[in-house]
């Protein structure tokens, strides 16, 4: 089956090779075809170029993109899609005065969660992330990773992680799936950490590896949390059963976390909105991708991720949505583009380039997503007329996605 999308006004992040990640100041570079034509042979881009060379393909589909935009679908590398309920009350408390913190020691936050969790069917869950994975589909993602980290017992653990696996085989869309099991200490662990780190490493890990349910590991290394040494544990006991470090770090604080996660390998280090010299130097040089959530500054009211200090060092940075009941709820790539401007003072070149190719790196996909490039996968999205991609992140609240394309496929739901 082949589909021709003809007449587009910008084809946005044109890789003629496939490149693995982009940073520094090549991000400031957005590669893109103007009048351009874009060929989908099934599920995989198998040509473009300008449209003074397009060809006469007998039988294939047209598509008419007059004055409209296409570019890669996002590559959203950070999500807690899997949840029960929500926490709006929540939102009310903060807006009535308590921080995040005060919530979390009063048994809220992402005790409240697990609590929830725990009390709710696997079809439940699955009924109520499913609508939330919809939701980000046709808001222009096409791939995402999603925690597990809402369940802090064996049997809650294992029942986020097989409805990831359910919503892997039931949906077109790229998912990877993250073992979270260090999201916070249980309550009845508080006084004796240690046992709660045995729980996931001795019982837990070995489950999810036997029924293989998840590609990577996760902690949340904070203040009041897991501290650097505990995360170390983690990471280490992850990695014997194949699973590479992925970590949530500096969301509050810097406490030399970022070092140990690039020493153990990690693929990416996640939230980074206080960020010190020497974490830059520990990333510097490697193949860690940091990766920054700004609608979780946005709604929680923390800093943003120091963009510009980080690519002025040279760094990559990805964008990715946090999609969470706490502290992010809302999925929605574009916002967090427009945010990344508006706030962290990126281009809309480099926005897009951490919101695609940079997310793909971050959960391993950038030989298959994350721009135009042969022989990728045909995930696109194309915009309602424009008259140029900035006015992607600058119509910050406006839809401006046309239609949605996973797999060669226009999305109809
Ligand atoms: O990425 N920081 C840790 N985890 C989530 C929030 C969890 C929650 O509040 O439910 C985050 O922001
Ligand atoms: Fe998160």
């Amino acid at each position: 089956m082949q589909t021709i999308i003809i007449n587009i006004k910008q084809l946005l992040q044109v890789r003629e090779t496939s490149i693995t990640k982009v940073s520094g100041a090549e991000m400031a570079h957005l590669p893109m075809l103007e009048n351009a034509f874009l060929v989908l042979e099934n599920d995989i881009i198998s040509d473009f170029g300008l449209m003074e060379n397009c060809p006469k393909l007998e039988n294939a589909t047209i598509v008419d993109a007059t004055g409209k935009i296409v570019l890669p679908s996002f590559c959203d590398s950070h999500t807690h899609i899997v949840y029960a309920g929500n926490r709006s009350g929540e939102f009310v408390d903060r807006i009535n005065g308590l921080s995040y913190e005060e919530i979390a020691n009063r048994g809220g936050g992402i005790l409240n969660s697990a609590k929830k969790l725990n009390e709710t069917t696997e079809e439940e869950i699955y009924n109520q992330s499913k609508k939330r994975l919809e939701e980000v589909i046709s808001q222009g993602t096409g791939a995402v990773e999603i925690k597990s980290g809402y369940g802090l017992t064996v049997e809650g653990e294992l029942k986020m992680l097989r409805v990831i696996k359910k919503l892997k085989e039931n949906y077109p869309i790229a998912i990877k799936s993250t073992f979270l099991g260090a999201h916070a200490f249980p309550t009845e662990y508080k006084e004796n950490h240690q046992a709660y780190i045995n729980l996931i490493i001795n019982e837990m890990l070995p489950k999810i590896a036997a029924e293989n349910l998840a590609d990577y590991i996760d902690a949340f290394l904070e203040t009041g949390y897991f501290s650097v040494s505990e995360t170390i544990q983690i990471m280490e006991a992850g990695k014997k059963y194949g699973l590479t470090p992925k970590i949530h770090v500096n969301q509050f604080t810097a406490i030399d976390g970022i070092k140990a996660c690039v020493e153990n390998g990690a693929l990416s280090v996640d939230h980074l909105e206080i960020v010190t010299e020497e974490d830059i130097e520990a990333l510097r040089d490697s193949a860690c991708m940091p990766v920054a959530l700004p609608s979780c500054s946005y709604f929680i009211s923390i800093p943003y991720t120091p963009a510009r200090q980080m690519l002025n060092a040279g760094l990559p940075l990805a964008l990715a949505s946090d999609f969470n009941p706490g502290t992010t709820p809302s999925g929605n790539m574009h916002f967090v583009v427009a945010t990344a401007c508006i706030k962290m003072k990126m281009t809309p070149e480099e926005a897009i380039n951490a919101a695609t190719i940079n997310g793909a790196y971050a959960i391993d996909l950038s030989d298959s997503h994350g721009s135009i490039t042969k022989g990728k996968k045909a995930n696109l999205i194309i915009t309602k007329p424009l008259h140029s991609f900035y006015e992607i992140p600058y119509c910050f609240a406006t839809n401006l996605i046309d239609s949605v394309w996973l797999d060669g496929e226009k999305v109809t739901f």
